[in-house]
């Protein structure tokens, strides 16, 4: 797995790390630099929203839409139904589903040409945006708010039950046709849970792209990695009260010092690299725009979840860790598995997985492609790309060409 914990850090640590070294490269940089800097900034001051200040600006149409979910959060959707050209959209409907800590700015930080919502847009497609409980645009409730401890009450068990069936069942409704998903990292957890137990979910999905997929989580290639497993982390914030974790806080710097004390980890060299992998494609100057929205908040307890799939393994329900309280959730003393052997064998997939992730680690995707084996062919696309690690997927520059192509040929087939 390298994967959950590592996400969790390695966002904590690129953010927290690439923050403070941004801004002293900000300070000294010439006053052009300056200036769009100074742009960005009051884009976000603004707080109009995504499509106001990401998607707008760049001359494409844009709604904002809301939907609450089952359990009463009330999400954020943007909508681009045409692109540049003004053409309206006829290729069908995409949901895209960003990953942990992130929004779904994810999808639109590059530039048009660069950025997976612009191209699909240009493409023809209706695209939809989801946002996650708890980031900045997904953050109301009907009757909480993000101070109450029991708004993040909440793992990707959640996610998957009430986030996606509501994303997904607004955008159907909306439209009244089936639609295509795609998602990167923990958005393609939430999908493959989703497709191996809820048939509502399914009927609404024609074809699924998986960009860095995280299912199995049972490589452990860093010590790092292991360290984080064995002292569950999570935990510790857990039960020390902490029910919302921000990645740019205090705790955050806290938890990035003690690690970078232990034997074994050097924290002079290239972070990003030691947790994510070497991301080859990302076009540095575009990492100012990013961290000015990005890493959101997510909750304690969605880490907590996340680490128990690294220290067990199993992809499996949130673990309230004893027998009693796991019998009064589920009716069994052990969580319910997600068994990805279960998901149709017909259900269009796309996947794309890097050799250099270490996040989604190729024999991490091995074992899900085991479990995919009876798939129907021409029904499960695989995209192999050597040099991509974990964000490169969404921020590379190449993504385009390498990734987004193919995928949108795969779209149009099914
Ligand atoms: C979708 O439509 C059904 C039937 O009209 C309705 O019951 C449901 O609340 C709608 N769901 C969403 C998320 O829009
Ligand atoms: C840590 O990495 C830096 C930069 O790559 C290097 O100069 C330094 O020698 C390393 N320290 C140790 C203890 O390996
Ligand atoms: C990198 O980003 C800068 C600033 O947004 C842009 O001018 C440049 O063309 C980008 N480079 C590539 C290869 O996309």
């Amino acid at each position: 797995m390298a994967n959950v914990i590592i996400t969790l850090l390695s966002l904590i640590v690129l953010f927290s790390i690439l923050k403070v070294e941004g801004r002293k490269t900000l300070f000294s940089r010439n006053s052009d630099q300056d200036h769009e800097f100074l742009t960005f900034y009051s884009a976000i001051a603004s707080d109009d929203g995504i499509c106001k200040s990401m998607v707008e600006t760049q001359g494409y149409t844009c709604e904002e839409h809301k939907v609450t979910t089952e359990d009463g959060y009330i999400l954020s959707l943007q909508r681009m139904p045409m692109g540049r050209s003004g053409k309206t959209a006829d290729k069908g409907s995409v949901l895209l589903q960003h990953g942990l800590f992130m929004d779904a700015i994810t999808w639109l930080f590059n530039s048009p040409d660069e950025s997976l919502a612009f191209i699909l847009a240009d493409n023809g497609f209706d695209v939809w945006l989801a946002n996650t409980r708890g980031t900045r645009y997904s953050s109301g409730h009907t009757s909480l708010t993000p101070n109450d401890k029991a708004y993040w009450e909440w793992s990707w068990d959640e996610l998957i039950s009430y986030d996606l069936q509501a994303s997904v069942q607004y955008v159907y409704n909306h439209t009244g046709q089936k639609l295509h998903y795609a998602g990167h990292s923990l958005g393609t957890l939430i999908a493959l849970g989703a497709f191996s137990q809820d048939d509502e979910v399914l009927n609404m999905i024609r074809s699924a792209a998986l960009l860095s997929p995280i299912a199995h989580l049972n490589q452990i290639p860093s010590p790092l990695t292991k360290f984080a497993s064995n002292i569950f982390l999570a935990n510790d914030l857990y039960w020390l009260g902490l029910r919302e974790f921000i990645p740019k806080g205090q705790d955050a710097a806290k938890l990035l010092e003690e690690i970078c004390h232990l034997p074994g980890i050097n924290c002079s060299a290239n972070l990003m690299t030691l947790f994510t992998g070497p991301n080859c494609c990302i076009n540095s100057s575009r990492i100012y725009v990013f961290l000015e929205h990005e890493p959101q908040p997510t909750a304690t307890k969605n880490l907590i979840h996340l680490s128990q799939m690294i220290r067990t393994g199993k992809i499996a329900k949130y673990d309230y860790g004893n027998e009693g309280q796991n019998m009064q959730h589920y009716g069994r003393p052990n969580p319910p598995l997600y068994d990805m052997t279960s998901i149709p064998n017909d259900l269009p997939l796309f996947l794309s997985y890097g050799g250099n992730d270490m996040l989604s680690d190729v024999k991490d995707v091995q074992v899900l492609l085991d479990n995919l084996k009876d798939h129907e062919k021409d029904k499960l696309d695989v995209v192999f790309v050597q040099d991509y690690a974990h964000a490169d997927f969404v921020m590379g520059v190449n993504a385009n060409q390498v990734v987004y192509e193919p995928m949108m040929a795969f779209f149009k087939l099914h």
